[in-house]
This record gives C-alpha cells, structure tokens and sequence, in this order.
C-alpha cells in the first residue's frame, strides 16, 4: 500500500502519524513546500515541490504511482488537484474543485445552504459589480453589525468583521469594493455572537462519519488578545463534545453537516470525498455556520488524529470507494489540549527565524508535530517564520491534558512562546459564562 501525502506542517505530521499507525503498514511518500523532519520520519521520501506547481506533483505522482492521495491543504484542493490526479488515475481523499467551492467560495457555500433550505446562516447578500450601489444600504440594514468576505481562498485574511477589522460603514464600503475589484464577488452577512467551534466530519458522498468537537484559539495572545493566527491552539473533550455545548447544539452541527454533504452531492451531481469541516457559532438562535472548510484544520487535526483507534487507511479507502461506514471509525474517549509552540517574534515578523530550538520528549499522553521546523546539518531543529510545533496533550479530561501539555511546552529551549491559557478551567469558564448570556 501506498499513499502520496500532499501536505505541509505539522497538519500533515499529524496525518502521516495516523496513516503510519495502520496495520497495513503503509508505505507514505510525501510532497511537501518546505522540508518536514517529523514528516520526513514517517515517510520514505520526501519530494520538496510547490503544491500549486501541478505538473512537477503530477510528475512525482506518476513515478510513485500510488494507490492513493491525501491532499491535505486548501490551495491544491481549491485549485483542482484533486481532479488533476484523478485524470492521470489516481483517487484522493479531497473532493474535486467543483465540490471545494464549499471552502474556496463564500458566496457558493452560503447559497448552497439558502438554495437546499439548510437554515443556518445568518442574513447575507452576495454582491457583484453590477449591484455595488447596494452595499452602503445594506450595511445600514445591518445596523453597522457586519462581516465582509472576500469571495475566494486567501490564506485566511480574506474575512473583515465590523469593530475588530473595519470601524465604520465607509471603511466597510471601501473594502466591500476591494474585494468585487479583486474577485467579482463579495459576501456581505450579519455579524453573529456567541461561542465558535469546529465539527469535522469524514464524508464520502452521503455517508457522513464525524469526528470530536474542538474550539481552536486563532488570537495570538493571552486573553483571546492580538491579531488573528491560523490557530495558537485547541481542546476536546472525553465525550467528544465541548463543555459549553448542549447535546442539541451538538446534534444540530452534526445535522448540518449531514445536510451540507447531501446538498453538494445533489448540487454538483458527484459525491465529496474527503474531509468536511464545519466552521459553527452557538448563538441565542442556536447552532449557525460560520463557513464550511474542505480538509482537516490546523490545529484540529493535532487534537483529532491522535485518538483515532480505528485503520485510518481503512477510513481513506472507504471515502474513496463510498464505502464509508459509522463502525469503520472510532476515537479514544480522552481529551485532548493543543498548545502551538511559535517563534517570539510571530505573527509580527519572521525575527527569530533561522535561531534553534530543543524540544522535549513526550511520553505515551503526548505528541509532538513539527510545523514550520527545518534540521540543520548537525541535526539540530531551526526555527521558521511561522507556528513552529503544536504540543498537544491527552488525558482523561481537559485539566489532565492541559497540563500534559502545559510542562511540555514549558520545556522547550529556545526563542519562543506559546498560549498558556488555552484548555484551563478560567478559558473554559468564560466560553460557559458567554454562552449563558448569549442564551438569555
Ligand atoms: P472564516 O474565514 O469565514 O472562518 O472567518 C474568519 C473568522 O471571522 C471566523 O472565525 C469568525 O471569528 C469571524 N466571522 C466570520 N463570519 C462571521 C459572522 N457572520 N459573524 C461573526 N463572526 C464571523
Ligand atoms: N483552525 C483553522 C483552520 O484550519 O482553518
């Protein structure tokens, strides 16, 4: 058996881990941007090419010829690669471009849900060049409680919400038309409140299998303060919910997500096949979504992939050839805290990049995935621009593998920083606390 992973970061550590950890001992052969030791480790080559490059990863996937693909990122599987192996025969775990939409287009996933009559969104209008007249009125009618929404990928930059990002209806205006200048469309919707959190699911055509719940932590410092990140850091819990979530909440995200996959088989009259990860709010109206992702989250398949008990091979397999089922998937009852080891200087600058780091051993209620992490010539680990390593720690319950986590972090040599406060009680407490209000 063998599997060409796509991937990057310690998001594609962390698949590699799982796919290792089948009984069919695999054999992986990655493609990667940047080179990955913990990646390199798991695998028994590493090709270093651009992902968006399709013909030099064509090339290596016709030298490997495997027997399938794992395409891991939101550039590759937005722009087709999907499609692309499939011409030259082989099958992937992602769904094809015209299924991505769901990720790669704001306006696609939100008229999707209008059009199928899934209500879970939250007033929005998709506006083009012919109607820019339009925005400023419907920016009053949001009352200045707006969000802006570039209509295409952008490296997770492209979404603008009222009093963080822009502070008043003119700059809401002015950036609204830079969005249709850059890309025809824009999504302009309602500005929720609540408490976020992720829903992942496996998806092969209608078969939807989910995995744990997570809450991932995108601002860059203590207190939920500073810019956003891709994600310093995330928790789960023993029963695979979260501590401010009802059993309808999350009911009502798995619902969505079974209905979301139903809805682009139907639209796009071909099945998805990958990962479908549901971006949700809980809100005083209940459970809304905020955006639909085509692949595993980074950081949340560092919380996620490390209890899977069952093959993952298996689970690969049976999305590809629709032979998903319920009793092919099962995760370890344990909680899980991710905490991103990253450079000081991040997300500021790429300052400490080139500086080494050490970093700690973990024991059997640990994991280490390398991200943005390079080896020198001596074997010793330099640190990149961006997240350098997500620690993530498992226990029993969410105070077990926080501080798993917490003394593992803080053993890490080197010019770097971490989130302490992500997965202990007083975080929780708040996400609690604000659902309460939010229901009232
Ligand atoms: P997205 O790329 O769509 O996940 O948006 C990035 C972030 O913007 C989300 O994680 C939310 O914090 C925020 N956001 C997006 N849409 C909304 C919305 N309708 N209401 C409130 N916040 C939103
Ligand atoms: N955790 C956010 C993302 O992967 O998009």
């Amino acid at each position: 058996m063998k599997i060409l992973l796509t991937s990057l970061a310690a998001r594609g550590h962390a698949i590699a881990d799982a796919l290792a950890r089948s009984p069919q001992k695999p054999e992986i052969i990655s493609v990667v941007p940047a080179k990955n030791p913990g990646i390199a480790a798991l695998a028994s080559k590493q090709f270093v090419a651009d992902l968006m490059d399709f013909d030099t990863v064509l090339a290596i996937a016709k030298k490997v010829q495997p027997d399938f693909a794992f395409v891991a990122p939101d550039d590759p599987i937005g722009a087709g690669l999907t499609d692309a192996l499939e011409e030259i025969g082989i099958q992937s775990v992602a769904p094809r471009k015209k299924l991505a939409q769901i990720e790669s287009s704001k306006s696609f996933a939100r008229e999707l849900l209008h059009n199928h009559h899934i209500d879970a969104s939250p007033m929005f209008r998709c506006i083009s060049k012919s109607n820019t007249s339009d925005i400023h009125e419907y920016l009053d009618e949001l009352e200045g409680n707006y969000v802006i929404k570039y209509d295409a990928l952008k490296g997770g930059k492209g979404v603008k919400v009222s009093g963080e990002h822009l502070h008043s209806i003119d700059e809401g205006v002015a950036y609204a038309i830079e969005c249709i200048e850059e890309c025809g469309r824009v999504v302009i919707e309602e500005k929720l409140i609540g408490v976020e959190f992720s829903l992942l699911s496996f998806v092969s055509g209608e078969q939807v299998v989910d995995m744990p719940a997570v809450q991932d932590h995108k601002r860059a410092f203590e207190g939920d303060t500073g810019p956003n990140t891709g994600g310093m850091g995330t928790y789960s819990d023993s029963n695979h919910s979260l501590p401010f979530l009802s059993d309808t909440d999350l009911e009502a995200a798995k619902r969505l997500n079974q209905q979301t996959a139903q809805a682009l088989s139907t639209e796009c009259n071909e099945p998805f096949k990958g990962i479908l990860y549901g971006g949700f709010i809980a809100t005083k109206k209940g459970i809304q979504l905020i955006e639909y992702n085509a692949r595993f989250g980074d950081p949340e398949a560092l919380n996620i992939l490390p209890l899977l008990e069952s093959d993952f091979v298996d689970i690969c397999l049976g999305i590809i050839n629709e032979e998903l089922s319920e009793d092919m998937v099962s995760f370890a009852k344990k909680a899980t805290v991710c905490k991103y080891i990253t450079p000081e200087s991040y997300p500021e600058s790429k300052g400490n990049s080139g500086e080494s780091l050490t970093l700690p051993d973990t024991g059997p209620n640990a994991r280490i995935y390398l991200g943005d992490i390079s080896e020198s010539d001596d074997g010793s680990l330099l640190l990149g621009g961006s997240r350098t390593a997500g620690i993530v720690g498992i226990g029993d319950s969410i105070a077990e593998a926080e501080s798993i986590a917490q003394s593992l972090c803080e053993k890490v040599e080197g010019p770097v920083r971490f989130r302490t406060d992500i997965g202990t009680q007083a975080v929780i407490d708040k996400r609690i606390d604000l659902m309460q209000t939010v229901r009232i």
